[in-house]
């Protein structure tokens, strides 16, 4: 009898093989959604899984950018490839290439953002954050010339003297969310925002944002529809009761549609609200750990207002603390408020260099990140830079060389499109500043969750502003 192969072999119920073609189709899917486009390929990347398991931790950027990132960074290399947003984006790790890339806004603008995602829903297109070419010297004309008409160091003042109110007797305070006090935290609508950017900021929408068309997020969609009526509310009333303020400054150009107008109130409140926040909370965070450096800025402030009564520094007596600005700009460059800046769109092919000579091919079409917080952090230009150290900064304030590469330093960003606030910026944290230290002493906790570092909280636009974090705060004799 001669037998055949089939005899061997059990019949195949196909029915019983779904679920090994599911797990093909599975694989197949995710490495073709996560596969690298050809001419990006050349660029090293971050792997794929640990970028998802740093998502899927909810870690927020600063913390995933140490983690990840930064070990590329301080092996010299110019730019990396990272998952995010739906795509292989390229972060930039060279200061040299951030700035031929900033100082070339017609090869580089800004990119049009994916459909559908919420962050852009509420900031709207139509405003100066993201319009490019002619449309955009026309917004920047107008904010700068808000912006420049007088330093307010009055109104940042009257700020704080508004938050000292709030703090009342001391006592344990929360300092991210009291500084909200910068735009009336109490406030509904205050309340309103925080609660939309709460929501917005959603791990799995940011990795993936096609998920907004296929699971819209109807509740959230509402409270930032409502929110964005409530601005349109706010730039009605502005136009009713002009005042001595920046939006004020800025209804004054004819040429800007009210859509225009309201976009850029938006950015106006986001940009000026949580940056400062952020920036307060860091600065208070550092000084509590370092109690001797909150001592000799102390004393510094002191010093220079020793003979005003007030308690309100002058531009003159700012100019006396040069401790306290280096403060400023360390825990700006240590815990920067903008870990990494709105994405580029590259126009064409382009081999940028970097510092160290390394070159790399952008392809056109890339999307661009220049990724602050990996230059910042970069040990050839910071050594110990996970340390607060003030020292770095002392004497650029009169122009005095220091040991450190000074222009690896960019809290701000680089070239015309850099932050068209910073000195008006730099002038709220030094006012405030001063006058916490002239006023107030604080602690942290030894059972703070902060204790071993900064934990900033999760954000839709890669801002750092510490989460929950408590000070004890007591009121001093003023000098
Ligand atoms: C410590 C505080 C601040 C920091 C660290 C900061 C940082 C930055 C950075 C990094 C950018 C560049 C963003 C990009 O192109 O991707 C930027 C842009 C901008 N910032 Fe600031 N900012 C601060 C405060 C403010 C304030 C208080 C305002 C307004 C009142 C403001 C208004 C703007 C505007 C309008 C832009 C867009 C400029 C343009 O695209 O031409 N910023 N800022």
């Amino acid at each position: 009898m001669s037998s055949t192969l089939n005899e061997f072999m059990p019949p195949v119920d196909l029915y019983t093989l779904w679920p090994w073609f599911l797990s093909v189709a599975a694989v197949l899917g995710v490495r073709w959604l996560f596969s690298v486009p050809r001419k990006l390929q050349h660029i090293p990347r971050v792997p794929v899984i640990p970028t998802l398991l740093s998502y899927a931790r909810g870690e927020v950027e600063d913390v995933r950018i140490k983690k990840l990132l930064l070990p590329y960074a301080n092996r010299g290399e110019p730019a990396i490839l990272v998952y995010s947003l739906g795509r292989w984006m390229v972060h930039i790790l060279d200061r040299k290439i951030a700035k031929d890339l900033s100082a070339d806004i017609i090869t580089y603008p800004k990119e049009v953002p994916p459909d559908g995602l919420l962050l852009w829903r509420f900031v709207g297109y139509e405003n100066i954050i993201l319009s490019d070419g002619e449309t955009w010297k026309r917004h920047s004309r107008v904010v700068k010339t808000a912006l420049n008409r007088n330093v307010p160091v009055g109104e940042f003042a009257a700020l704080a003297k508004k938050l000292f109110s709030q703090m009342g007797e001391g006592g344990t305070t929360a300092i991210g969310h009291n500084f909200d006090a910068i735009a009336d935290g109490n406030s509904p609508f205050v309340r309103q925002y925080n609660h939309v950017m709460e929501s917005i900021a959603s791990p799995p929408y940011l990795v993936a944002p096609m998920l907004e068309k296929i699971f819209p997020r109807v509740k959230t969609i509402k409270a930032i529809d409502d929110l964005v009526a409530s601005f349109q509310t706010i730039l009605a009333h502005k136009k009713e009761n002009p005042g001595n303020d920046m939006l004020t400054y800025m209804m004054e150009d004819k040429e800007m549609t009210d859509v225009e107008y309201r976009d850029n109130i938006v950015v106006f409140f986001i940009a000026g609200h949580d940056t400062t926040a952020g920036a307060m909370s860091s600065l208070c965070y550092y000084m509590a750990k370092r109690p001797e450096v909150q001592k000799r800025a102390r004393e510094e402030v002191r010093r220079a207002m020793s003979k005003n009564p007030t308690g309100e520094p002058t531009i003159a007596e700012l100019g006396k603390m040069p401790y306290l600005q280096a403060c400023i700009c360390e825990f700006l460059r240590v815990n920067t408020p903008i870990t990494y800046m709105v994405p580029r769109a590259a126009m064409k092919d382009a081999v940028l260099v970097g510092a160290n000579g390394r070159k790399v091919l952008i392809p056109q079409g890339s999307s661009i990140i220049i990724n602050i917080t990996s230059i910042h952090y970069k040990e050839e230009y910071w050594p110990n830079a996970h340390e607060f150290n003030p020292e770095r900064f002392m004497g650029i304030s009169k122009g005095q060389e220091t040991e450190y590469d000074t222009t690896q330093w960019l809290p701000f960003a680089l070239g015309s499109r850099m932050c068209p606030a910073r000195n008006f910026a730099m002038y709220e944290q030094r006012v405030l500043a001063s006058m916490l230290l002239n006023e107030w002493e604080w602690t942290i906790s030894s059972d703070s969750p902060h204790m071993d570092g900064i934990e900033n909280g999760f954000s839709p636009f890669a801002l750092s502003l510490p989460k929950d974090l408590y000070l004890n705060f007591t009121p001093l004799a003023r000098k």
